[in-house]
């Protein structure tokens, strides 16, 4: 049985200084070319799934198969949830055995996204459950067309934050979006750096696809110790697909099931090479 708490991931990757990939899934072929990559180079990961994609990917069919996957690991794996929306939903994912939840409020004000990180701790305590909050705004918008403008995290706040909510991991804004970035982003390592030294909790990357493997290094260096892919293993699936339907003039699902897979197999063995610092 391989399902870990994020925590313990982090930590260990602290001591190792190299950082976990958190990988977002929305469908059986994701979480099995994650894991299969992920018991290949041997290294541990995280499965999530963020609230908005569950309208496409329900969590009572999605929760159970990343955690069932996780239990049957090789490896070590945490299963997140990814930008819950509502403590609803925070409550739906500890049922079904994640290990981690985020419960996304960094669009409310300072004092209202301290008290809701809060209630999320006090539901995850009992299931001793990793916690994870985000402070200041990552730009781009997981699963909608609305973009959030960018406001990189303020380091005192951060520092703030973490004390009073005794939040386990927290997720910065340092010029990062997600989704495909339409010029490669300016990451303030500036800011990454003040916020590293103020808060001794793991630091999370948001909006890994694009970023350079330099801009990875550098982060891990500075204190990130988990990074999430989320449109680069939805790409490479789709990508692999249409290779797949154009090659063939009689498509076959069970041979493009294990092409979606592998697509994402190549996406997350390529970043866990990276963040593993190989
Ligand atoms: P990308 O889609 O940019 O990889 O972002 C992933 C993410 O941060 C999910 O929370």
């Amino acid at each position: 049985m391989s399902l870990t708490t994020m925590d313990v991931l982090l930590r260990m990757a602290e001591k190792e200084n190299r950082a976990v990939g958190a990988f977002s899934v929305g469908n059986m072929e994701m979480v099995m070319g994650a894991v299969r990559a992920a018991e290949e180079t041997c290294t541990p990961i995280i499965l999530q799934i963020a609230e908005k994609r569950l309208a496409a990917s329900p969590l009572r069919l999605m929760g159970p198969m990343m955690v069932s996957a996780a239990q049957n690991a090789s490896v070590p794996v945490a299963v997140h949830l990814d930008h819950g929306l509502t403590l609803d939903c925070v409550r739906e994912a500890l049922a079904y055995g994640f290990t981690s939840v985020m419960l996304d409020a960094s669009l409310l004000p300072f004092e209202e996204n301290i008290a809701m990180t809060r209630q999320v701790k006090a539901l995850a305590a009992p299931c001793r459950a990793t916690v994870e909050a985000e402070l200041g705004v990552v730009g781009g918008n997981e699963g909608d067309t609305a973009e959030h403008k960018i406001l990189c995290t303020d380091p005192a706040l951060a520092e703030r934050f973490v004390a009073e909510t005794g939040v386990d991991a927290l997720a910065v804004a340092i010029g990062n979006a997600h989704g495909n970035y339409p010029v490669l982003p300016d990451l303030r390592f500036d800011i990454l750096e003040q916020i590293s030294r103020r808060v001794s909790v793991p630091l999370v990357l948001h909006g890994g696809t694009g970023m350079t493997d330099d801009m990875f290094r550098k982060a891990i260096l500075l204190g990130i110790r988990k990074i999430n892919i989320a449109t680069a293993s939805f790409d490479a699936l789709a990508k692999r697909a249409k290779a797949y339907a154009d090659r063939t003039d009689s498509p076959d699902y069970f041979a493009l099931s294990a092409e979606m897979a592998a697509g994402v197999y190549e996406n997350v063995k390529r970043h866990i090479a990276v963040f593993s610092g190989r």
